[in-house]
């Protein structure tokens, strides 16, 4: 007979299968997200990144779709922070699956004023974008392409979080998956999150000549990055103890098993509802459950790291 998953633990949350919409896709409103985990089968979701006031983000074109994946300069748009407080209290009224509120400031004070401001949501996790490749020009670099950055930033969030857990999300740049990890580890952060998109990159429209995103570079995900998050998982896991959501490139359940056994606790995924729909959470998360099946393995727990031994 046929098994159903039992269920994933991860920092005393129980999910109902180890899928997670990731941050900036679907994670604006309360009935789109609910929609996510009803319809979608999703374990768990991501808000969009907010901040303290509301962003307008970068002019279009902002997201362009090529071969194996997107290239987007979407630039954080966001509704701020009190919006997005209110569909996150939302959220919580109707549904019985975890929310995790992502995060970012343009500065130290402001990653402590906004999480402040959401531990009064209660969302079940905190994620810090320390990360996004595609706001250099406003931003700067961002905090998380430098250890004592991250540093801080993991210390002051986790100071204002009280019990909220919180996972730092880590980008595959700057000084290393491994050192970043490391540090947010000694900073207090219960979880990882690797990885944001890639890059920046540039797509050139031949017929005009010019970059197509109006932002000229933008962050790559999908298909064309799994590679670098199968790394960065494995990184991360052989250098930390603290849990791991793997996120980048899943499309389909055997790159979310890549994902696990390299040490990944949850699977996140975003580009693929681009080209799946939300039907993809179900899809990976059953054929997450067939592969333990036909190899004989009783739950998740007893792949996840496999790939070290
Ligand atoms: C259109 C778009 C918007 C995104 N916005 C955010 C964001 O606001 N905050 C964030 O932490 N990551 C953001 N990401 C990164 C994703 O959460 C994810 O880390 C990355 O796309 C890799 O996963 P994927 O290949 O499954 O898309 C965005 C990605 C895309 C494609």
């Amino acid at each position: 007979m046929r098994r159903s998953m039992d269920g994933v633990n991860f920092l005393n949350l129980k999910l109902k299968n180890p899928t997670v919409l990731a941050s900036g896709i679907l994670g604006l409103t309360a009935s789109s997200m609910r929609r996510v985990i009803k319809v979608g089968g999703a374990g768990a979701v991501t808000t969009k990144s907010f901040n303290k006031d509301w962003r307008k983000g970068h002019k279009n074109p902002s997201i362009i779709p090529f071969e194996h994946g997107l290239l987007n300069a979407v630039g954080l748009s966001n509704p701020g922070i009190d919006e997005m407080v209110k569909e996150i209290r939302k959220f919580k009224q109707q549904s019985e699956a975890p929310i995790f509120a992502s995060i970012f400031g343009r500065t130290i004070d402001e990653f402590a004023e906004v999480t402040q401001r959401t531990v009064e949501a209660e969302p079940d996790l905190i994620e810090v974008n320390v990360s996004c490749p595609n706001v250099h020009s406003e931003f700067g670099q961002p905090f998380g392409d430098s250890l004592s950055d991250t540093a801080r930033v993991t210390e002051i969030v986790k100071k204002h979080a009280g019990s909220i857990p919180v996972s730092i999300k880590l980008g595959p740049h700057g000084p290393g998956m491994g050192r970043l990890a490391r540090v947010c580890e000694e900073n207090g952060a219960d979880a990882i999150t690797a990885i944001n998109t890639v890059g920046p990159g540039m797509l050139i429209d031949i017929d005009v000549r010019k970059p197509i995103l109006s932002n000229k570079t933008g962050g790559v995900s999908g298909p064309a990055i799994l590679p670098i998050a199968v790394k960065s998982v494995y990184e991360v896991y052989r250098t930390v103890k603290i849990p791991i959501i793997g996120t980048g490139g899943v499309t389909v359940a055997a790159d979310a098993i890549q994902l696990i056994l390299a040490g990944a606790t949850l699977i996140g995924i975003g580009t693929a509802v681009y080209y799946q729909g939300i039907e993809v959470f179900r899809k990976v998360a059953d054929g997450i459950q067939s592969y333990l099946q036909k190899y004989g393995f009783n739950s998740i727990e007893e792949i996840r790291g496999l790939a070290h031994e």
